[in-house]
């Protein structure tokens, strides 16, 4: 495995052999020093707090030394430098590079041009396929399966990255339906469902289907990817997850959102047994120490 683009990189096998490789890893005292005397570089043109301090970590865990840096204001991107250009000049520095960036396609591009291997942690409204590999092993460890579940997404379905990854994902598996619940603006785009070859439905009112579902995956609604601010206006609180939806879901159906969120989840939420958000963050250094694994063939 070279570069991690989509989340079509991952085989089912793929999926299967990182769930293992993480159970392993969460219970080793010393991590195999895999990426001993490499570099990783962490170029993110993007804000991050999950994706670029777990890629770091991980990489530090297994021997690794990073540079990188987290927004362009720091950079020559701030003076014009080009993209293809900043790549080129890691590739001098690095072994690997992990890239966030604002553009869909950014990642793809940079593995064009790069000799060494690239990883996307998120690019535009298009993929973040590492986050789906967390999203997944999340799954695992609750139902010890993602075949046969009933899935319900939530929220913006339209921008957010982490929706497409997780749909195509699905697309490895046998999910017994997928629900895609969001108002009519923000509904998953046409080119990802002509992807899918499971049941799925496009529902605006949770209410419909919300006794259901065993994995209710919550997004932010991204307002930075918004063309005109006033559409955010309009559809920033469309579903708020609170105690009266979660009386109304399954005792053990679960509550994923990849973080951050802003208000489509109260706080009140937190303690109950189906919230399972920050068990799922809490997967990000392990899931991402396997991925370097894939990459590096160990
Ligand atoms: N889940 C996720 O990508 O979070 P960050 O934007 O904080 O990296």
């Amino acid at each position: 495995m070279k570069d991690i683009i989509s989340v079509y990189d991952f085989s089912k096998s793929d999926f299967d052999e990182l769930f293992e490789l993480t159970d392993k890893l969460r219970n080793m005292p010393i991590f195999p020093k895999i990426l001993k005397e490499k570099t990783v570089a962490l170029a993110f043109f993007e804000p991050s707090t999950r994706t670029y301090l777990s890629f770091n970590k991980a990489a530090i865990n297994l021997g690794a030394s990073t540079i990188g840096f987290s927004g362009e204001e720091g950079t020559s991107i701030a003076k014009g430098e080009n993209l293809a250009d900043t790549i080129r000049m890691l590739n001098n520095y690095a072994d690997m590079i992990v890239i966030r960036h604002k553009f869909d396609g950014a990642a793809k591009f940079a593995s064009e041009i790069s000799e060494i291997p690239v990883i996307n942690a998120g690019d535009g409204k298009h993929e973040h396929p590492t986050q789906t590999v967390i999203d997944f092993y999340t799954i695992y460890r609750n139902f010890k399966n993602i075949d046969g579940l009933t899935f319900g997404l939530m929220g913006d379905l339209r921008y957010a990255r982490v929706v497409n990854s997780f749909l195509r994902a699905l697309t490895r598996f046998k999910p017994k339906k997928v629900y895609l619940i969001s108002p009519p603006q923000l509904s998953a785009r046409k080119e990802i469902l002509e992807e899918l070859n499971y049941p799925y439905r496009e529902v605006i009112d949770y209410n419909e289907v919300i006794e259901e579902i065993d994995v209710l995956y919550v997004t932010r609604i991204q307002k930075e990817r918004f063309p005109d601010e006033s559409e955010y206006e309009k559809v920033k609180e469309s579903y708020v997850v609170d105690m009266n939806l979660v009386s109304k879901m399954r005792k053990d159906a679960i509550i994923l959102h990849a973080l951050p969120r802003v208000n489509e989840i109260s706080r009140e939420v937190d303690k109950t047994p189906q919230a399972k958000y920050f068990e799922q963050a809490s997967y990000a250094v392990p899931v991402r120490m396997a991925i370097f694994h894939k990459i590096v063939g160990e």
